[in-house]
C-alpha cells in the first residue's frame, strides 16, 4: 500500500457517488478501481490489491482477460455495437459454442443481460410447462434465504417474507422451505429425510404435489455462506421431480462456468437439471446471462414473446465466446479445483487456530467461506467479519464482504499458487490482529 485509505485524492470521487447515486449501491470498501488485470486490482494512486472477489464472482477468466479484450476490440473496430434480436454471426457462434461446452441435456439457450432476468425466465418456463401439462396450480418450491436477484419475480422466490414487504403480497404458488444446511442434519437425519420432511410441509399446506408443483428452483449453493445442498437431498428431489412431472431448476448464476472446479455446480450433485439460470462468469466481464435447457422447454414461449432490447448484444456475445474458449482451452475448471484445494487447506488451518471464532469453513474450487461466531457462543458475528475485510483491504487484499457473519472468497480461476498463498498469509495476519485487538478491548 502506497497511501492512506481511503486515498485522500479519491475523496471527491467517493463523495460524488455518495451525493448522486442511490445509497443502495454503496457499502463496499472505499477503493476506487482504476484498472484490473487478471487477479489484481489497481487504483490511480499506486495501490495494488490481490483480488478474491472477481468483482462479484464475475471475472472467472481473470480481469481484462486479453482474449476477451481482443474479441471486444474486433467487434468495436468492425462497427456493430447493437442489434437487438436481429441476426448476427457472433451470436450464432456464441450460442453454438455455449451448447457444445455445456452438459448434454441442454440444447438451447435464451440470452439476457442479468442474473435476475435469468432466474425469472426459469420460473416462467417452469410455469408454462406446468400449464402445458395441465397442472392444477403452478407451484414452485424454493429455499428460504436463497438469493435469485433483485427484481420482483426473483425476490418472490428468494429471500424471506420480511424482505418482501415492499411487494405487498406473497405469491400463493411459491412454497419456500428452509435451506437444508448440512450442519442442521443431526441424529442420523439424512438429506433425503430432510427432503421428505419438506414435501410433508407442503402437503401440510394442502398441496397435492404431483398436481400443484411445476418446479423445484434451487440456488445451487446458498450464496451468503457458500453452503452446498446435501447431495442426497438433491438426488431425492431429482427423483421425485422426474416421477411427478416437476422440472428441476438450478440457479447457477454465481457458481457456473468453472467457479467450483466443474463447469456447473449441479455436476457435483450428480443430477441433470431441466433448466439452469446462469450469468456472471459466463462472460467474465460484460452484462450477459442465459437460461439453458432442452429445446421443448426453451421453445415454449411464442416467437417474440421472450426477448429483451439489450440481450445478445454483439459485444457481450463476443465476450462470452472468448470467455468460453479461455475456460476450455486453459482448463480453468481443473485449475479452480486444484487451486481451490490449496485455498481450502489454508482456510481450514486458520479455523483450527480459532475454533472459538470460526464455526464453519466451506469450499469447493475457487469458492469458499469462513463463518464467524462470537466467542463462547453460536451467535453470528458479522462485525468481526467486516473488520477483517477492512483490515485485509488495508494490507492489499480484497475479500467478499457479505455484510453478514461470513467472509467469502471468489478469486479469478487464474490465480497462481504463490499469489494464493500471499493472499492467505495476509488474511491470516488480519484475523490474528483483529482477534488480538478484540481481546485487549474486552
Ligand atoms: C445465485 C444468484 N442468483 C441471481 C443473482 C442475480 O444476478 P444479477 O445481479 O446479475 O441480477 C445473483 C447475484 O449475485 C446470484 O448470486
Amino acid at each position: 500500500m502506497q497511501t492512506a485509505l481511503p486515498v485522500p485524492e479519491s475523496l471527491p470521487i467517493l463523495n460524488d457517488l455518495e451525493q448522486f447515486e442511490s445509497r443502495s449501491m454503496h457499502g463496499q470498501m472505499p477503493v476506487v478501481w482504476d484498472r484490473a488485470e487478471d487477479f489484481q486490482v489497481f487504483d490511480r494512486w499506486g495501490n495494488t490489491w490481490i483480488d478474491y472477489t472477481s468483482t462479484i464472482f464475475v471475472a472467472n477468466a481473470g480481469h481484462a482477460n486479453p482474449r476477451i479484450v481482443k474479441a471486444l476490440r474486433e467487434v468495436i473496430d468492425h462497427g456493430l455495437l447493437h442489434t437487438y434480436s436481429y441476426a448476427t454471426e457472433i451470436r450464432a457462434k456464441f450460442l453454438r459454442r455455449l451448447i457444445e461446452v455445456t452438459p448434454e441435456q441442454f440444447d438451447k439457450a435464451y440470452l439476457m443481460s442479468s442474473g435476475t432476468e435469468a432466474t425469472e425466465a426459469v420460473v416462467k418456463l417452469m410455469r408454462m410447462n406446468g400449464q402445458r401439462r395441465g397442472k392444477r396450480r403452478l407451484g414452485i418450491m424454493s429455499f428460504e434465504g436463497a438469493y435469485h436477484g433483485r427484481t420482483q419475480g426473483a425476490a418472490m422466490i428468494g429471500g424471506t417474507a420480511a424482505g418482501r414487504t415492499w411487494i405487498g403480497f406473497e405469491d400463493p404458488n411459491v412454497h419456500q422451505v428452509p435451506f437444508p444446511y448440512t450442519w442442521s442434519l443431526k441424529n442420523g437425519e439424512t438429506g433425503r429425510d430432510r427432503f421428505n420432511a419438506h414435501l410433508d410441509l407442503l402437503r401440510g399446506k394442502g398441496l397435492d404435489l404431483a398436481k400443484d408443483l411445476c418446479g423445484f428452483m434451487f440456488e445451487a449453493y446458498i450464496g451468503w455462506a457458500a453452503a452446498f445442498i446435501p447431495t442426497d437431498y438433491v438426488q431425492a428431489a431429482a427423483e421425485f421431480a422426474k416421477a411427478n412431472g416437476i422440472l428441476l431448476g438450478f440457479d447457477e448464476v454465481q457458481g457456473g462456468f468453472g467457479r467450483t472446479g466443474k463447469m456447473f455446480v449441479h455436476e457435483h450433485y450428480g443430477v441433470e437439471p431441466d433448466l439452469i439460470a446462469t450469468g456472471k462468469g459466463i462472460s467474465s466481464s460484460l452484462p450477459l446471462s442465459a437460461v439453458l435447457g432442452r429445446k421443448e422447454l426453451l421453445d415454449l414461449p411464442d416467437v417474440g414473446s421472450m426477448s429483451s432490447t439489450h440481450s445478445a448484444n454483439p459485444l457481450v456475445c463476443a465476450a462470452g465466446l472468448a470467455n468460453l474458449d479461455e475456460i476450455v482451452s486453459r482448463d480453468l475448471c481443473g485449475a479452480a479445483a486444484r487451486m481451490g484445494r490449496i485455498m481450502l487447506d489454508r482456510l481450514r488451518a486458520i479455523q483450527a487456530k480459532y475454533p472459538d471464532r470460526i464455526s464453519h469453513v466451506i469450499g469447493e474450487g475457487m469458492l469458499a467461506a469462513l463463518i464467524f461466531k462470537k466467542p463462547g457462543s453460536d451467535e453470528p458475528d458479522g462485525l468481526t467479519a467486516s473488520l477483517i475485510c477492512q483490515r485485509a483491504m488495508h494490507k492489499g487484499v480484497l475479500l467478499v464482504h457479505t455484510g453478514r457473519e461470513s467472509i467469502k472468497f471468489g478469486p479469478p480461476l487464474t490465480m497462481p499458487e504463490d499469489v494464493m498463498n500471499e493472499g492467505m498469509d495476509v488474511l491470516e495476519e488480519s484475523i490474528e490482529e483483529i482477534i488480538a485487538e478484540q481481546a485487549v478491548a474486552a
